[in-house]
């Protein structure tokens, strides 16, 4: 905050408390005795008069207690413009200390999984029921609290791993993020090279197709798709280019969604975790993932 704001907020503070003290010392006066019982507000209802009589004291001390409280706590804490307090309490200060406790607890129960391999942790349970936890606070708002995933959102529970499903493979996933990229090929194939790859990309899941549009689509498939999905579709971990054979989708199974990605390409993100959740959380919830993995995927590796 500028000097200049940070004084305008100092003046103004302060002079609003002097001229609160100002009006409850002018209105709480006590008047003559004589004429106090007499004054009147003018209002007057079915022959009741109001009277104009001041406040009483222990009332008219409350506001003047308020405005020492205000006084106070302005001396010990930021509220004053620039001025820090003398207790020097920041919000960040506290968040920090808070944390900061909660890791010195933590750190007996951290320190011991640290010795442990990835899948060791993913077989003990209170690890398991610590990476859940990370999992509901961290992951699940993108890949679902079941870890299903949604329409691009990977499932990760199922055989298809686009970027490997080693633990090491998973953990660097999630420590460091992921980027997947396929362009868009709508232009160079047109309308009907797009539904002829589709359609050969179906036959490649194992799908009835039509012969004839994919053969058509195998030829755009080995010119255009191969060096990144493979020669025979089983799709290359390098690039996080998922394998095409196994029928299973991050971006959906029908026609049109695999058309969508022919024609428009791809561009799935996920977010490095590491600055946010720290080595000992990924490790925890990368054990928790490897412990929900349903199936034991092949490699997906095209060069295998
Ligand atoms: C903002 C949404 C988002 C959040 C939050 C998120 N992810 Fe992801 N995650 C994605 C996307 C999108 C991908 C796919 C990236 C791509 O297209 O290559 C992905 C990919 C992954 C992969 C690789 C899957 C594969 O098939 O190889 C793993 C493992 C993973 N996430 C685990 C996690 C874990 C664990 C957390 C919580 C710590 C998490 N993700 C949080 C969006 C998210
Ligand atoms: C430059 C490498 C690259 C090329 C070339 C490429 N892709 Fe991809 N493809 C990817 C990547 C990476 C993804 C995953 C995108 C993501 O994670 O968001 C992907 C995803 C897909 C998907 C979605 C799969 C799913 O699980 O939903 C389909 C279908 C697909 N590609 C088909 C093709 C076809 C057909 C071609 C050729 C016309 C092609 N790709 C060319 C890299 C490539």
């Amino acid at each position: 905050m500028s000097t200049f704001w940070s004084l305008w907020i100092i003046v103004l503070t302060v002079g609003s408390i002097i001229a609160s003290w100002w009006l409850i010392w002018a209105t709480g006066r006590m008047r003559n005795p004589d004429e106090a019982d007499e004054e009147t507000t003018g209002h007057e209802w079915d022959g009741i008069r109001e009277y104009n009589n001041p406040m009483p004291r222990w009332w008219v001390n409350l506001f003047y207690l308020t405005i020492i409280f205000s006084v106070g706590y302005l001396i010990l804490y930021p509220g004053l413009g620039n001025f820090a307090g003398v207790l020097g309490w920041t919000q960040e200060g506290q968040y920090e200390d808070e944390v900061a406790e909660f890791e010195e607890r933590m750190e007996p129960l951290f320190s011991g999984f640290r010795e442990m391999e990835l899948t060791e942790l993913a077989e003990d349970e209170t690890a398991l029921a610590h990476g859940r936890a990370v999992f509901g606070n961290f992951c699940a708002t993108c890949h679902g609290s079941d870890a299903r995933g949604a329409r691009g959102f990977p499932n990760l529970r199922d055989a298809q791993w686009q970027w490997g499903s080693t633990p090491e493979d998973i953990l660097h996933s999630i420590k460091h993020g992921r980027e997947g990229v396929m362009p868009g090929w709508g232009d160079q194939l047109g309308d009907r090279g797009v539904t002829e790859t589709a359609v050969y990309v179906q036959q490649l899941a194992g799908r009835s197709a039509d012969p004839m549009l994919a053969r058509a689509g195998q030829r755009h498939y080995q010119q255009l798709c191969a060096s990144c999905h493979g020669p025979e579709g089983r799709g290359m971990v390098q690039l996080g280019a998922p394998d095409l054979t196994n029928n299973l989708w991050v971006y959906g199974s029908s026609f049109e969604a695999i058309s969508n990605a022919i024609r428009n390409g791809l561009h799935g993100a996920m977010p490095g975790h590491e600055p946010i959740i720290g080595e000992d959380r990924s490790r925890l919830v990368a054990a928790y993932v490897l412990s929900m993995m349903e199936e034991v995927p092949e490699s997906g590796n095209s060069e295998d």
